[in-house]
C-alpha cells in the first residue's frame, strides 16, 4: 500500500469535533449525533447557547460526549471561543436558526458560540433548521448567501413535518446523515469534485409472473460504497439500484426491477456521466415468456421454464464508452484473475474489480470485501476490510 493510501486508511476517526447548539426545536436530535460522532471514535467538544439549554440539557450532552459542555457562563479569561477553534478540525453548526445565522453573518459575537464563529480559522458547515417562512424569509436567505460566499458549507434543510405543524421546508437532517456531511467535509481529498458518477448497486429481479422472480443476493452494499465514497471526495452521484433498500443520503436514485429497465436507465445517465461502476449483480437471463397471471402448479408434474439472455449492460456501454471511465464488477467462485482480466477486456472496461463471492466476510450481503483491482495493463492492486474504506481506496487509485 502506498504512503496516500496508508494516509487515507481511517480517516474517519479520531477526528476533533466542535460541535454548536443553538435554541431550535431540532436541538432534540442533538445527543444522537453526539453518539454517531462518539461510534466514529471521533472527539468533540461541544458549545451551546443558553436558548439551547431550552431544548436539550448540557448535563445529557456532557454525559454522551464524555466531556464538559461549554455555555455562555464559561465565557471568561480561558478565553475557550479561540481555544476550542484552535483544538478542533471543523466547527459543526446544529441547529442553526436564523437568529445565530444572522449574527454570524454579520460579525455579531454576543455569546460564545457566535463569538467562536467569528475566531474560527477551520472549516465550518452549518445546518439551518427553522419554520419555512423563517427560511424563506430575504433576510434568512442573504445571511446565508453571505455565508456560503465565504467559505461556510451550508447543508439546506430538506422537506418534511415541522414542529409548527405543518410539513414544508426547515427539517434538519437525521444525525447520521449530519455525520455524513460532515464527513464529506473532513475527507482527505476531493479530487473528484466536478465529476459525475453513475453506479449501479443491487439485484435485479426477474420475474416469472406477477409474484415469482429470479435474483441473486446482492445488497447493494458495494454500489452504495463506491457512491458514498466518490461523494465524500467531492463527486455528484446519480445511483441505479435494483429492488433493494439503499441509504441514498446526498444521491438521486433511479430505481429499477429487471436487467432491461437497468440498461434503459444506464443509456439515458449514460452522456451525463464521467464514470460509470457497474456494481449491480444483473441477471444473465430472464424468462422467455413473462406470465401475466400466477403459474399454478395443480394438474402439473414439473415444469420447465425457458430463459432467454439479457443485454450485457457493462459490453453494451463498452462499445460507446468514449473517454468515459467504466469501472466493472465481477463476481466469481473460481479463476477469478483469469475470468475478471477476459471480462475487462470482452467489456472494453478501464478497470475491473474481482471478488471471490464464496470467500467467507466477502461478497454478497457483507460489509466486508476482499477486491483485487486491475486495469487494462493487467496490474493489479489488493484492497480488504469495510466495504465503504475499500471503496474509498480503490476510487484513490482509478483517480491517480
Ligand atoms: O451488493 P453486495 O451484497 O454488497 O454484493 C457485492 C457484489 C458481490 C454484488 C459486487 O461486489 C459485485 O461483484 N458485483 C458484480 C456482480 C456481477 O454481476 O458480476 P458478473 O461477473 O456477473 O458481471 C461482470 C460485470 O458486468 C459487472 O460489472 C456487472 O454489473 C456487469 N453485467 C453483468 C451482466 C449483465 N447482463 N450486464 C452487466 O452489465
Amino acid at each position: 500500500m502506498n504512503n496516500l493510501n496508508q494516509q487515507n486508511k481511517n480517516w474517519k476517526s479520531k477526528r476533533k469535533i466542535l460541535l454548536g447548539i443553538s435554541g431550535g426545536i431540532a436541538a432534540y436530535k442533538i445527543p444522537y449525533l453526539v453518539r454517531e460522532i462518539r461510534k466514529l471514535n471521533c472527539e468533540v467538544e461541544i458549545i451551546m447557547t443558553d436558548s439551547a439549554k431550552n431544548f436539550v440539557t448540557p448535563m445529557t450532552l456532557s454525559t454522551l460526549s464524555g466531556r464538559k459542555v461549554f455555555t455562555d457562563s464559561d465565557f471568561d479569561f480561558t478565553i475557550p471561543h479561540v481555544n476550542l477553534t484552535q483544538w478542533a478540525e471543523i466547527f459543526v453548526v446544529a441547529p442553526c436558526t436564523a437568529n445565530t445565522l444572522g449574527k454570524f453573518a454579520n460579525g455579531i459575537s454576543d455569546n460564545l458560540l457566535t463569538s467562536a464563529f467569528t475566531a474560527a480559522n477551520i472549516p465550518v458547515i452549518v445546518f439551518p433548521a427553522m419554520n419555512e417562512n423563517m427560511f424563506d424569509n430575504p433576510s434568512t436567505q442573504k445571511n446565508l448567501e453571505i455565508l456560503s460566499k465565504r467559505g461556510v458549507t451550508v447543508v439546506n434543510p430538506s422537506y418534511g413535518d415541522l414542529a409548527c405543524g405543518i410539513s414544508g421546508r426547515g427539517r434538519m437532517p437525521e444525525p447520521d446523515e449530519i455525520m455524513k456531511e460532515v464527513l464529506r467535509v473532513l475527507s482527505p481529498v476531493h479530487d473528484m469534485a466536478g465529476k459525475k458518477v453513475l453506479i449501479t448497486a443491487g439485484p435485479t429481479h426477474e420475474y416469472i409472473d406477477p409474484v415469482r422472480y429470479i435474483s441473486n443476493p446482492s445488497s447493494g452494499k458495494m454500489g452504495v460504497a463506491m457512491a458514498r465514497s466518490a461523494w465524500y471526495r467531492g463527486a455528484e452521484i446519480k445511483i441505479i439500484a435494483g429492488s433493494v433498500e439503499i441509504d441514498s443520503y446526498g444521491f438521486e436514485v433511479i430505481k429499477v426491477k429487471s436487467a432491461l429497465e437497468m440498461f434503459e436507465a444506464v443509456k439515458n445517465n449514460f452522456e451525463w456521466a464521467d464514470y460509470i461502476v457497474m456494481a449491480a449483480a444483473v441477471g444473465d437471463y430472464r424468462a422467455k415468456e413473462f406470465h401475466a397471471h400466477k403459474i399454478k402448479r395443480e394438474g402439473k408434474g414439473d415444469f420447465i421454464l425457458e430463459l432467454t439472455q439479457n443485454p450485457d449492460i457493462a459490453a453494451e456501454i463498452g462499445k460507446i464508452k468514449n473517454d468515459k471511465i467504466l469501472i466493472g464488477f465481477a463476481a466469481e467462485t473460481q479463476n477469478l484473475i483469469e475470468n475478471a482480466v477476459s471480462k475487462l477486456e470482452r467489456k472494453n472496461l478501464d478497470y475491473i474489480l474481482v471478488n471471490d463471492v464464496l470467500a467467507e466476510n466477502s461478497g454478497f450481503q457483507s460489509d466486508f470485501n476482499t477486491l483485487r483491482l486491475i486495469d487494462r495493463d493487467k496490474n493489479e492492486f489488493l484492497f480488504s476490510g469495510l466495504k465503504e474504506d475499500i471503496a474509498f481506496e480503490v476510487l484513490g487509485n482509478v483517480i491517480r
